[in-house]
């Protein structure tokens, strides 16, 4: 076969596979395999010019120059006529502009949130403001400052989640760290409210490792227990219901003195007695209590003009007594038809 008819096969197979292209991409690809630099008509043509005698390569490089041109003409003729066939089909289409759009299923704030939002709302009405300290902790904001010596029961590695190879850095287990790092940033008086996550080695039906707790410090001059009590039972009224009672019980932790219990009346038989309450009345929802002097002298406050109170609440059990949640893993489901159930 001579050149031309080499090249006239070669260009109708080309013809014949372009036209049943049926997307752009199956297109590009036929006119690479023909028409692209390593394409057989391109290399054809090479060989061609390469070994035709001298006189005869102006004439050959004529002829190779009018077949790259209809091949790419026909590559554009086929790309156009593809473009023309989507959008015909894409304006066929019966699209009903006054159709209504489809709602997006919604999300809802977590139990725990709302709690948090509302307990944020009712101490900063009193002054208080948030303070916020880091979830690892080390030992010394943790259990140190606090007055709670190295044999201090709660520094067992049962009850503490230690950082793997730091003997001293925890996941803190309570908000109480906020009170000493507060403390050290800033002189008296002092009024924050601290919520924030805790973690400790608990893991049953009625304890998560992790839960969430929020720290209240106060500390001015002349600070009583009574003021301790006085915002306890505004913050309880005012978040559960102005029939509720607070009850301090004496108690103890190292970092207050004299410390105590927080009893609320019970919310499912408001104080008459029920089984949840085991017939008292009362639950318990936290540990108050004066700050310790001690605490004072680690943060070098004059504990001799200063005094302060502290409290600390867990905010799942707010968040459950108030709307009633009898199982702490729904609290953790993450399912949005259990979220959308509270206001
Ligand atoms: N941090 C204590 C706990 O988690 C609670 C507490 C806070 C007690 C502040 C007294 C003062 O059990």
């Amino acid at each position: 076969m001579d050149l031309q008819a080499r090249l006239a096969a070669l260009l109708s197979e080309y013809q014949e596979k372009i036209a049943q292209a049926r997307t752009e991409q199956e297109l590009r690809k036929v006119f690479a395999d023909y028409g692209g630099p390593q394409g057989a008509i391109r290399v054809q043509q090479k060989e061609a010019i390469k070994s035709a005698p001298n006189a005869e390569k102006k004439a050959i490089g004529q002829l190779s120059n009018q077949v790259v041109q209809s091949v790419e003409k026909l590559f554009e003729e086929r790309l156009r006529a593809l473009a023309d066939e989507a959008r015909r089909r894409d304006l066929e289409r019966v699209v009903d502009v006054t159709l209504p759009g489809r709602a997006r299923p919604l999300g809802h704030l977590h139990p725990v949130t709302l709690a948090r939002r509302d307990i944020v709302e009712i101490f900063g009405q009193l002054g208080f403001t948030v303070a916020e300290g880091p979830q690892v902790e080390t030992d010394f904001h943790n259990f140190e400052a606090l007055a709670m010596p190295k044999d201090h029961p709660a520094r067992d590695m049962q009850d503490t989640f230690y950082v793997a190879g730091a003997s001293d850095v925890v996941l803190r287990t309570h908000t109480s760290p906020v009170q000493i790092r507060t403390m050290l940033s800033q002189p008296p008086p002092v009024r924050i409210i601290a919520p924030g996550a805790v973690y400790r080695k608990d893991d049953d039906p009625t304890h998560s490792p992790m839960f969430n707790q929020f720290e209240g410090l106060c500390v001015d001059e002349g600070i009583t227990f009574g003021d301790l009590k006085g915002v306890l039972l505004h913050f309880t009224q005012r978040f559960f219901g102005a029939d509720m009672g607070v009850r301090l019980r004496p108690s103890f932790f190292p970092f207050t003195e004299p410390s105590a219990e927080i009893d609320i009346s019970c919310v499912f038989c408001r104080g008459q007695g029920c089984r949840t309450c085991k017939q008292s009345g009362w639950i318990e929802v936290g540990g108050a209590g004066m700050i310790d002097p001690e605490v004072f002298a680690h943060v070098e406050y004059d504990a001799e003009r200063y005094t302060g109170f502290a409290f600390g609440m867990g905010i799942d059990r707010m968040a459950m007594l108030r709307y009633h949640i009898d199982d702490v893993s729904l609290m953790f489901e993450g399912d949005v038809r259990f979220a959308r159930q509270f206001r």
